[in-house]
């Protein structure tokens, strides 16, 4: 059976993906940090008692040969790459821990490339697959409230747009998942519009629609395209004077 990997398949947006892509008749790689659990996670849920996985481990901070031998192990199954791994962070704490703000950007970009490079190289050699990011709108516009989450996340973008021109050819999907708010732990400290913040089975079915349309590009919930093609063309002597934002 055709797999699919989902890397940071802890994620609250991970596990309504697992439950969205379960009808796809695909069998599973979760890859998270704790495996046990995620194990005991899936074992009380009764939603995916009938789910095919297999559970493995996966750090984005872990080393290259770390990396390679994951891909090693699933690669001759896998045709659909889902990558749910972020850490947003306190943005107040990664201005003077450093440290902190390195980890930042490697948990949200540096410490990604390798397994996607991996998984860009094989699916580009059998001319098909599918490699799905999650990255978020906060990567469109650098704010003070979160630039250093939302450099990686801008990055990211760049380095996805890249890859979906290069494997254009190939046939093989390219899909970057831009959210806004999603209701998930990352934000649970913040109060968010309610009318802006998408439950995690929502973003979840925007990305199985994404996937079956062979998208490029999916907005979670899809007003946020509108207010981000404003927020990019606020010139930069306002927007640098903008408040709260
Ligand atoms: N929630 C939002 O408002 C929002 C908005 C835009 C974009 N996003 C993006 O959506 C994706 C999923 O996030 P979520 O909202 O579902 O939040 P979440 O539940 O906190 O998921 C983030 C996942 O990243 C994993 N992770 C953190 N550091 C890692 C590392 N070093 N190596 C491997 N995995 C690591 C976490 O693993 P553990 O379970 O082990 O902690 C967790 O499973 C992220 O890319 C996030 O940036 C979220």
């Amino acid at each position: 059976m055709p797999s699919m990997l989902i890397l940071g398949a802890a994620s609250d947006i991970a596990l309504e993906c697992l439950k969205a892509f379960s009808l796809q008749n695909l069998s599973f790689y979760l890859a998270c940090r704790d495996k046990k659990a995620l194990e005991n996670n899936l074992l009380e849920d009764k939603d995916f008692q009938n789910i095919n996985y297999k559970i493995l481990h996966f750090d984005a901070l872990d080393s290259l040969e770390a990396h390679q031998k994951l891909w090693n192990e699933v690669k001759d199954e896998v045709c659909v790459v889902l990558c749910a791994v972020g850490l947003l962070g306190d943005q107040k704490k990664a201005r003077t821990d450093l440290k902190f703000a390195k980890e930042v950007i490697e948990v949200n970009f540096t410490g990604l490339v390798p397994i996607l490079s991996l998984a860009a190289n094989t699916f580009e050699k059998k001319r098909a697959g599918s490699i799905i990011v999650i990255s978020s709108v906060a990567g469109l516009r650098g704010r003070a409230s979160n630039y250093v989450y939302g450099s990686a996340k801008a990055s990211m973008n760049a380095y996805l747009s890249g890859l979906r021109q290069r494997l254009h050819a190939s046939g093989v999907q390219v899909m970057t998942v831009l959210p806004g708010y999603v209701a998930t732990k990352m934000i649970a400290f913040k109060k968010t519009p309610k009318c802006l913040t998408a439950k995690p089975s929502e973003v979840a079915q925007d990305i199985l629609k994404g996937y079956l349309k062979r998208r490029d590009l999916v907005y979670s919930r899809p007003f946020w395209k509108l207010i981000f093609f404003v927020v990019k063309f606020i010139p930069e002597f306002i927007f640098k004077r903008l408040k709260g934002f």
